[in-house]
Order: C-alpha cells, then sequence, then structure tokens
C-alpha cells in the first residue's frame, strides 16, 4: 500500500483523461465498490491497531483529495463540452439579422420640407396653442359673428370660451399682440374641424400660417414669394395661377393653383379634369385686422398665406386617400 506512488498515478491518469465517460472509468478504479481505495481499507483491517491509526487517516486523506480533484475534472469537462456545443451555434458565414428602421412620417416629412424652403427666404418659425379663443380663431381675424365665413373653418367648443383652432391663422393675432413689424414668420400646426373622416377630409390636419407685415409691402411680393415657393416645392418646371378669392381677414384674396403634376394638367381625378391643383390661399392683410391687434394701418401693410400640409403631401407623393396619413398601416408609412 503505497499511498504516494497511489497518489502519483492517479494525477498521471486524471492529467490524460479527455471525457467524462474516461473520467467515470477513472473514478470506478480508484473510488468504485472493487477499486484501489477500498482494497486499501480491506487492508488495514488487518494491520494492528496502532499502525491502524497512521495508515486509515493516509487512505483517508488520499480519497478525500481523489474525490476533490475527480469533480474539479468534471466541472471543467461539463464546461468545455457547453462551451463547443454554443460555439456551433454561430455560423459566421449566415448574414446578420436586419435591424429595425423607423421611418418619418410623411406629413413630418412635407412639414420640414415646407419650413426649410420659408425659412431660407427669411421666415421665422413660430408656434400657437391647439386651444384657442373665439377672438383669436375669428374675431380678431374680422369673422363677424354669424358670418357665413366662419362655416367654412367651423370648429369644435370646448367651453363658451375655448375652442380648438380651426386653422393657424391665429397665431398670426399672437404674433402682432406681442410684436411690433417688421414680422416675417410661419406658423405649422395641427387643427381641427368638425369634417367627416373621408377620402379628401379629415377632423384633424396640418397647416402652415405665413405672415408678413413692414411699410410698403405689396401684392407683388406676395405673389413673387409664392411662385418661388412653389417652384422650390413642386420643381421649376409647375405653372402657377392666381385667381380671386374670399376670406374675411385678407383684402384682396387670391387661390393659388400649380398645373396639375399628376397628367402634367391634361386632367385626371386629382386635379378633376381641370388641369390644376389648389394649394394655398392667401392675400393683403385686411387693415381691420391689423386695427384690431393695435398697428397703425395707414402705415403698416402686409400678406398672409395659408396651405395645407396633407394637401401638399398628397399631390407630391401621388396619394389619394388622406385618411392613409391616420391609419399607422406600417405597409404605407414605411414607403416614404
Ligand atoms: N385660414 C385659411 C383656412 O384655413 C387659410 C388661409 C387663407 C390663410 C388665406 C391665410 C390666408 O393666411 O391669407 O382656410
Amino acid at each position: 500500500m503505497d499511498i504516494i506512488k497511489t497518489y502519483q498515478e492517479f494525477a498521471q491518469e486524471l492529467e490524460r483523461v479527455q471525457s467524462l465517460s474516461e473520467l467515470e472509468n477513472l473514478r470506478i478504479k480508484y473510488l468504485g465498490r472493487k477499486g484501489l481505495i477500498n482494497s486499501f481499507i480491506k487492508e488495514i483491517a488487518t494491520l494492528p491497531i496502532e499502525e491502524k491509526k497512521v495508515k486509515g487517516k493516509e487512505v483517508n486523506d488520499l480519497k478525500n483529495k481523489i474525490t476533490e480533484e475527480l469533480e474539479n475534472k468534471k466541472e471543467k469537462l461539463l464546461k468545455e463540452s457547453q462551451l463547443k456545443e454554443t460555439g456551433k451555434r454561430y455560423d459566421l458565414l449566415l448574414p446578420g439579422r436586419k435591424l429595425w428602421l423607423g421611418y418619418r412620417h410623411p406629413i413630418t416629412k412635407v412639414l420640414g420640407e415646407i419650413v426649410e424652403i420659408l425659412v431660407a427666404m427669411g421666415f421665422e418659425e413660430k408656434l400657437g396653442p391647439e386651444i384657442e379663443t373665439e377672438w383669436h380663431n375669428y374675431e380678431a381675424l374680422n369673422f363677424p359673428e354669424d358670418h357665413p365665413a366662419r362655416d367654412q373653418i367651423a370648429c369644435f367648443y370646448l367651453s363658451d370660451k375655448y375652442l380648438l383652432r380651426s386653422h393657424t391663422s391665429p397665431i398670426q393675432i399672437r404674433v402682432m399682440e406681442k410684436e411690433k413689424p417688421p414680422i416675417r414668420i410661419i406658423a405649422p400646426g395641427r387643427v381641427f374641424r368638425p369634417d367627416p373622416f373621408d377620402a379628401s377630409h379629415s377632423p384633424v390636419f396640418y397647416q402652415v400660417e405665413g405672415l408678413y407685415i413692414d411699410e410698403n409691402v405689396n401684392f407683388c411680393e406676395l405673389k413673387g414669394t409664392l411662385e418661388q415657393f412653389c417652384y422650390r416645392m413642386f420643381g421649376n418646371d409647375v405653372k402657377v395661377r392666381f385667381t380671386p378669392s374670399y376670406f374675411p381677414f385678407t383684402e384682396p384674396s387670391a387661390e393659388i393653383a400649380i398645373s396639375c403634376v399628376i397628367c402634367e394638367s391634361k386632367g385626371c381625378k386629382t386635379c378633376k379634369n381641370t388641369g390644376w391643383l389648389e394649394i394655398l390661399g392667401a392675400g393683403m392683410v385686411h387693415p381691420k385686422v391689423l386695427e384690431n391687434v393695435g398697428y397703425d394701418s395707414t402705415k403698416y401693410s402686409g400678406f398672409a398665406f395659408g396651405l395645407g400640409v396633407e394637401r401638399i403631401a398628397m399631390v407630391k407623393y401621388r396619394i389619394d386617400d388622406i385618411r392613409l396619413f391616420y391609419e399607422n398601416d406600417i405597409r404605407f408609412l414605411s414607403q416614404f
């Protein structure tokens, strides 16, 4: 019974073990029922009492050592085999998973383009509240009470005093109430009307308002500014048409149309066979409006304009149903 030699042999054999089954065989050889350790224990039984004590302890220590080292080796082998297995799951030649990319909403995109063009022309961006007063939404803009023009831009009332703005024109008033001319602003925003939700109407939509007030501003400037805007938005080949119109807060007022970019003015569903697409309302600011905000209407003049963002996006991207913008169908939204 050579304890030291036995341990040395065990250590060498353990070193050579490469698999769990080899390890198990080694365990049986040393710790099994008919293993070396058990044969040592049997031998001890035959020894005189003094020797029994010494050898007994030595054998016990050897058994503990071997048990511990077998356990450690087992853990190591298990870890290695797991690593091998998970390693197999990586195929370096597989194409990577595509990341999900977000897209800008077409309204956000077109609104951004509109604002960029107008800011480059010298207009400053301003915002106003969605909850408005009758004064800002109607009266200051020269809509008398009971005037039929109010029906055109009817609104949702929240109470006797407050309503949801039905156009962005109240921002003109808010800016003029606070600031003195020269004023050169654009005001984008969401507006609300009790309209049906159909192919060409939505109770919520976006507008961009424009306002330019200074001394001696004339209609020529209005025309030049809005023509330039149309060229930059739709390309230099479009024709721009001005026709007389009516808005209570401008005089004279105009409706601005571009030649139909969908059918090249041959006539189609979108231009209702007229060859023209109306995209802007505009006019010289009514003297009454200037006086309502405390400006001297003999000294100052100016022009204003308003456009519908959905309308421009529909023309630009040839979309024939406004509801698509609000249904949040990813198949539609991911196209822009
Ligand atoms: N506020 C008008 C509307 O919602 C649009 C408009 C027309 C705005 C003419 C203007 C303007 O500033 O001059 O129908």
